[in-house]
């Protein structure tokens, strides 16, 4: 992925949008080559649509179907059609809690990123600084990685480390892991944008973050 024009974002969200809003402001200082073409949402009225809102970007909620955890056939359509229309390059996942699968994965193969609050292959899927809290690990973290068929399981683009310390609540853990996230998750995908990261099966270069 190299590009000397912007490189064009599609967010998928379902919270309160920190990530997104991390993103959208170091596009907007400069610090990323990039535009968010559009915000989609599963959750109707979830925060991230205010945010796209406040800074005129554009964005949806778009019914997620009959399943909890997926997109059913019809969404997972819906949803890649509405990314293709907004010639999205990169489908940057922040806070969206639904897997993708199949169809999706195949109309983005290798253009899908995730944020995930551990230091991956260690605690993957929910609450995952309430598993490294509860494990009893000193360092933890956040981790992007390309989205692949599994949970958690892509190949990792970047780390940023995070200490445990004695005094933490997983609430505490929590909010430092993703003041963590608001810095990786804007640098990888500038990095992506200048088209720095190459990969080969798990294997990636082209990205390295400060530890912490
Ligand atoms: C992030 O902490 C990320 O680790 C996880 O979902 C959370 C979303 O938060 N995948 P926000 O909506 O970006 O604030």
């Amino acid at each position: 992925m190299s590009h000397a024009s912007p490189l064009r974002l599609g967010v998928l969200g379902s919270g309160k949008g920190s990530n997104f809003c991390a993103i959208a402001d170091a596009i907007a200082v400069g610090s990323v080559n990039a535009e968010v073409a559009l915000v989609l949402t599963d959750v109707a009225g979830a925060g991230i649509l205010g945010h796209a809102e406040s800074r005129r970007i554009p964005s949806r909620f778009l019914e997620p179907g009959k399943f909890r955890t997926k997109l059913d056939e019809a969404a997972e359509a819906a949803y890649v059609a509405a990314l293709v229309e907004a010639r999205v390059d990169l489908v940057v996942l922040a806070g969206f809690m639904r897997i993708l699968k199949g169809e999706f994965l195949r109309a983005f193969e290798g253009r899908v990123i995730n944020i995930h609050p551990s230091l991956l292959p260690s605690f993957p899927g929910l609450e995952a600084w309430k598993q490294a809290l509860d494990y009893g690990v000193k360092i933890t973290g956040c981790t992007v990685h390309f989205v692949d068929q599994g949970i958690d399981t892509g190949a990792i683009i970047g780390q940023r480390a995070v200490p445990v310390l004695d005094a933490d609540t997983a609430a505490s853990l929590h909010e430092r892991i993703q003041l963590a996230e608001r810095v990786l998750y804007p640098e990888v995908v500038a990095a992506l944008a200048r088209g720095e990261v190459q990969s080969r099966g798990r294997q990636t270069r082209g990205f390295m973050a400060a530890p912490w």
